[in-house]
């Protein structure tokens, strides 16, 4: 293939005024491994191959759309950020990026612990058999019915993010006869350099209860009289997808200052602070995340400087990965159904699924690459924009990316990186069948979450 060629100039043109595609790639057969799961090629044919198995098979066998988890991959991650962080600190994989029982049970043969955020995420841990000591339960707006399942289980901890809900967890822990172990979930006042929708530690949002104004302290207060609760530490969480440690820096500092206002109005050390999730994952090859030992390593020396600063022992720290495991252990394949191209402007290839499977470029604006993955092609790059098979003209999977210009109808195609807030926001939307997640290890596949069927949707419609 040529390197240096570029689609035909008027097009290519338009589209760079509107700023927001990147070149295309030298080699639109290479395979960043940044982006991909980590046992992803290849093979001698040029069709790309996960966990040694490739994608014609697996295409033909579990058919299209779907996701496919290389499972040694999640493993490998789950190690990495447990070894970086050590036995001194806890990981909680966050449940919400994606939850299956076969991830509880990975968690569990890995030694992560879960945070779960709902009832039914709750149900999947304890289904899997996820010890509930080693489950968080979390959210702005619990409900009385899962509290009650939560302090019933006997989960590890319970984050709490308001006031009316110190008191509700305090009276259900009481009635029930228990004495929950609780987190307050504080916000620091760092706005995450991320999506404004999925920024969440400034202070006009939602979730967790503001240190500005002495809120914060006043919820230490509150909980440290009630009998029902043990008020173990505190939490917070600053955003998603973020790669800039400074957030996490200023967040560490002040939950820890925090710390110190409790230790010189009550004279107890709170044992625990919890600083969430949200590192960043590279969806393109623009991105550079950082491995999880700089983050332990960033993370553990503010908080430990931060502490003698103050004259404080110091705590246990837990972190909240969920994208930064599953999301690089996934890719969705699809097959291409049409190809349209608008003469000046790009090419619309249209696949199996879309918005249903991936709702986050038409929620976030986000960014996805795409690769041709059944053969490999020595063609012109050509401007695409890679487009669902839903009843809306917002319904995009890919924005801007490059394909050879030869591709086809029947092509399989492959959107890296989407273990995360894919299959678990994945919707019904226009009654399409939400695609299957299937595990690959060692030249086996598996299903682990079924592709649903027309059954499927005439069971709930009881009209
Ligand atoms: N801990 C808490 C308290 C959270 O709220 C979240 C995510 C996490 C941990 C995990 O964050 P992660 O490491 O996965 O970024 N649907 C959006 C992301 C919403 C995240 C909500 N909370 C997206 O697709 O980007």
């Amino acid at each position: 293939m040529s390197r240096s060629a570029h689609p035909a100039g008027p097009r290519h043109a338009d589209v760079m005024t509107e700023g927001h595609y990147t070149a295309p790639a030298e080699d639109l057969n290479a395979l960043d491994e940044r982006v991909w799961a980590r046992t992803v090629t290849r093979d001698e044919h040029g069709a790309l191959t996960v966990g040694g198995i490739g994608v014609a098979r697996l295409a033909e066998e579990f058919g299209t759309p779907a996701y496919f988890l290389d499972e040694s991959d999640f493993r490998a991650r789950c190690r990495a950020w447990s070894d970086a962080f050590g036995p001194g600190a806890d990981v909680f994989y966050a449940g919400k990026a994606f939850l299956s029982r076969a991830v509880v049970r990975w968690l569990q043969e890995e030694g992560l612990n879960l945070d779960v955020c709902s009832g039914g995420e709750l149900t999947t841990a304890l289904d899997a058999g996820m010890p509930a000591a080693r489950i968080a339960f979390h959210g702005n707006n619990k409900t009385v019915d899962e509290i009650e399942r939560a302090v019933s289980a006997g989960v590890g901890r319970i984050v709490l993010d308001s006031f009316q809900e110190i008191v509700r967890v305090a009276h259900i822990a009481q009635r029930l006869g228990r004495r929950q172990p609780v987190q307050i979930r504080v916000t620091v006042g760092v706005e995450a350099h991320t999506h404004e929708f999925i920024a969440t530690a400034h202070e006009d949002q939602k979730f967790g209860i503001a240190l500005a104004d002495g809120q914060a302290a006043e919820a230490v207060r509150r909980a440290l009289t009630l009998d029902g609760l043990e008020l173990i530490g505190i939490h917070s969480h600053i955003g998603s997808q973020i790669f800039d440690m400074a957030g996490f820096e200023v967040s560490a500092r002040r939950v820890v200052q925090l710390l110190a206002e409790v230790r010189d109005e009550h004279g107890i050390e709170l044992p625990e602070i919890d600083l969430g999730g949200g590192l960043g994952i590279a969806y393109t090859s623009d991105d550079d995340p950082r491995e999880p030992h700089e983050i332990a390593k960033a993370l553990g020396d503010i908080v430990t400087r931060e502490c003698e600063a103050n004259g404080l022992a110091t705590p246990r720290i837990s972190v909240e990965p969920g994208r930064a495991i599953v999301g690089p252990t996934a890719f969705t394949l699809y097959e291409v159904g049409t190809i349209k191209p608008l003469e000046g402007l790009r090419t619309y290839v249209s696949v199996d699924g879309g918005m249903s499977d991936n709702i986050r470029t038409a929620l976030y604006d986000a960014e996805y690459s795409v690769a041709l993955v059944s053969r490999t092609s020595d063609a012109e790059p050509m401007l695409v924009r890679v487009v669902g098979k839903h009843c809306e003209s917002g319904d995009i999977v890919v924005k801007d990316a490059f394909l050879p210009s030869d591709l086809a109808p029947g092509d399989l195609i492959a959107v890296p990186a989407t273990g995360a807030y894919c299959r678990a926001m994945a919707s019904n939307y226009n009654h399409s069948l939400r695609p299957p997640v299937v595990a690959v290890r060692d030249g086996q596949a598996r299903v682990i979450v079924r592709r649903e069927t027309e059954e499927d949707l005439l069971r709930l419609d009881v009209g």
